[in-house]
C-alpha cells in the first residue's frame, strides 16, 4: 500500500488498534516487543528509530530502556496514540509523520544505532529498497531489528494457531474493530511475507546479514536481528 492509503487506513483504525493487537496475539505481543527493544537498545542513550512505529509500542519500550527514540509513521493518529503511551510510561519520544517508502527520507544518514521495524514489512510494495534505505540511516555497527508475521512451518500446535490466525481472527477482529479491511489485509499480507526463511532471504537481498533469529506465537511471528553487510 502507498503512504496515502496507509495513512487513511491506519488513521481510521488508530483508536482500536492496540486492543485488536492484543486480541490478535492473545496478549503475547508485549513480550515480543520487549524482545525487540532489548535487542535494539544495546547501551543507554542508544539512538533508535522505530520505523512504521504505529502506536509506538516498540519505540516507547526502547525509551523505557534508556534509548533516545524517534518514531516515524505515515499516520498522525497512530502517532498521537504513541504520544499517549509515552506519557503513560513517563518517557519522551520524538515523532515524525512521513512516508517511509520515499526515495529520500527526512532523517540523517548514519544517525541511528538501531532501527526497529515491527509489523511493517508486509505493507511494502518494494520492501528491499525500503530496507536498504533504512539501513543507510544506521551508524557503523548499527542494527535493524525486525518483527513480522510469517507463515508457520508444520506442527499440531501450529496448525491450531494457524486456524485461529487465518480463519477465526479476521472475523473476530473485524467485528470488534468494525472494519474488515485491515484484518483481511493482515492475513493476505502474511502470504506476501511467506515463511521465516523467505523473510530472511528478503533481508539478505536488501544487504543485511541476519545474526539472530527466533520465532514467537507458535511460529506465527519471527524476530530477526540484522546488520548491514559491509
Ligand atoms: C501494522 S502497523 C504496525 C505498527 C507498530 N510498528 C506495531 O508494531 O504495532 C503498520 C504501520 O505502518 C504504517 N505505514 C504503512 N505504510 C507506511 C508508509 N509508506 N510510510 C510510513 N508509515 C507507513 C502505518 O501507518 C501503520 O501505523
Amino acid at each position: 500500500v502507498d503512504a496515502e492509503a496507509a495513512r487513511s487506513l491506519f488513521d481510521a483504525n488508530a483508536a482500536g488498534y492496540d486492543r485488536v493487537n492484543t486480541l490478535i496475539s492473545v496478549g503475547l505481543d508485549a513480550r515480543w516487543r520487549r524482545w525487540v527493544a532489548r535487542r535494539a537498545v544495546t547501551r543507554p542513550g542508544a539512538r533508535v528509530l522505530d520505523a512504521f512505529a504505529g502506536t509506538g509500542l516498540v519505540g516507547v519500550e526502547c525509551a523505557v530502556l534508556g534509548a533516545e527514540v524517534t518514531l516515524a509513521d505515515a499516520s498522525p493518529r497512530m502517532l498521537a496514540r504513541a504520544s499517549a503511551h509515552a506519557a503513560e510510561r513517563g518517557v519522551e519520544v520524538c515523532e515524525i509523520v512521513t512516508d517511509l517508502t520515499a526515495e529520500v527520507l527526512p532523517l540523517e544518514p548514519g544517525s541511528f544505532d538501531a532501527v526497529t521495524l515491527s509489523f511493517g514489512i508486509r505493507y511494502l510494495d518494494e520492501p528491499a529498497g525500503v530496507l536498504r534505505r533504512l539501513g543507510s540511516l544506521l551508524a557503523p555497527g548499527g542494527r535493524l531489528v525486525v518483527l513480522e508475521f510469517v507463515r508457520p512451518t508444520a506442527g499440531p500446535v501450529t496448525a491450531a494457531a494457524s486456524l485461529y490466525f487465518f480463519r477465526l481472527l479476521p472475523r473476530i477482529a473485524s467485528r470488534l474493530a468494525g472494519r474488515a479491511e485491515l484484518y483481511g489485509y493482515l492475513v493476505t499480507s502474511v502470504d506476501r511475507v511467506g515463511h521465516v526463511r523467505d523473510l530472511e532471504h528478503l533481508l539478505v537481498s536488501a544487504g543485511y546479514g541476519v545474526t539472530e533469529r527466533r520465532t514467537f506465537g507458535f511460529g506465527l511471528v519471527a524476530g530477526l536481528v540484522c546488520h548491514p553487510r559491509a
